[in-house]
C-alpha cells in the first residue's frame, strides 16, 4: 500500500491517503502531547510502541467480535486502516475516578465506580473538547440517536472485553476515550487508537501510574511504562 497524501496531521499521529479510495495509512510518530498541545515532546520509541499496541488491542477486540477501523501493520510505526467517516464525539468510560471527572465533581481519586461513569466529549481543539450530551448531539447533528445508542453500548463492550485482560497482567483499567466512525454501509466501526496514550491504567497493588498521566505528570519513564503494560498482557515489544 503506497502513501499518497497527507490527508490530517494530528497531535500524535498522521493520515495519509492511498492509492486505494477505502484504505488510509495511520503513521504514529514520536510526539506526545497533553493539555491540548500546551505540552510537547518527542518521546523515543512511542509511535512503534503506540502502532503495535494498538495493533494487538485492536486485533484482540475484532476476536471478541468488535468491528475496528485496523487491517494490518505495515511496518514498526504504521497501520493501514479502514476509511471512515469520523464521528466528531469522544466516548469516556471510567472504572475508577481519576482526570477532569475528579476535577469537575470534587470526587478522591481511585474512587470505584460501579455502573462505570460514560461521558461524551465534542472534539473541538479551540473549545477544549467540552463535554456533551446525547442532546447535544442529536440538536447539531454530531450524530444520530442510534448512532449514540450504538457508541455507548459499544464502548461498554470493550471495556467488558479489556478491563479482565489489564486485570490478569495486575493493572486496573481506569478510563479510556474511544473514537467512532461509519464505513460505507453506515456500520459504527471503532476507529483511531486504543493505547495508554488514551487511557489510563494503575498497578493494582501499588496503584502505580503506568499511562500517559506519566507524561502529563512529569513522572518520566513514559515509553518503558507503555512497554512494561504491552508485556504485562502478552505482548512483547522488547
Ligand atoms: O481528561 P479525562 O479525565 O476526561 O480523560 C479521560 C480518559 O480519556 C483518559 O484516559 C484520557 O487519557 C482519555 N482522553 C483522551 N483524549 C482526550 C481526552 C481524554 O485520550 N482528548
Amino acid at each position: 500500500m503506497r502513501k499518497v497524501s497527507e490527508l490530517y496531521r494530528g497531535k500524535a499521529k498522521t493520515v495519509f491517503v492511498t492509492e486505494d479510495a477505502n484504505k488510509l495509512i495511520l503513521e504514529f510518530r514520536d510526539d506526545t502531547s497533553a493539555f491540548d498541545g500546551e505540552k510537547i515532546e518527542q518521546l523515543s520509541r512511542k509511535g512503534e510502541v503506540n502502532n503495535k499496541f494498538n495493533n494487538f488491542i485492536m486485533q484482540t477486540l475484532e476476536n471478541k467480535g468488535i468491528k475496528t477501523q485496523l487491517e494490518s501493520l505495515i511496518d514498526d510505526t504504521q497501520s493501514v486502516v479502514k476509511k471512515l467517516n469520523m464521528i466528531p464525539v469522544e466516548c469516556v468510560i471510567r472504572n475508577y475516578a481519576a482526570g477532569s471527572l475528579c476535577k469537575r465533581l470534587g470526587v478522591e481519586e481511585g474512587l470505584a465506580l460501579s455502573p462505570p461513569t460514560f461521558e461524551f466529549f465534542l472534539k473541538n481543539d479551540a473549545l477544549h473538547d467540552p463535554m456533551i450530551n446525547e442532546s447535544h448531539c442529536a440538536s447539531f447533528g454530531w450524530a444520530t440517536p442510534e448512532q449514540i445508542s450504538q457508541m455507548k453500548s459499544l464502548t461498554f463492550a470493550v471495556n467488558e472485553v479489556l478491563s479482565p485482560i489489564f486485570e490478569a497482567g495486575g493493572m486496573l483499567l481506569v478510563d479510556f476515550k474511544l473514537e467512532f466512525g461509519t464505513d460505507e454501509n453506515g456500520d459504527i466501526i471503532l476507529g483511531d487508537e486504543f493505547t495508554p496514550d488514551g487511557c489510563r491504567l494503575w498497578d493494582k497493588e501499588t496503584k502505580k501510574k503506568l499511562d500517559k498521566d506519566r507524561f502529563r505528570q512529569g513522572l518520566g519513564s513514559v515509553v518503558e511504562s507503555y512497554i512494561e503494560v504491552a508485556a504485562r498482557i502478552g505482548l512483547d515489544i522488547g
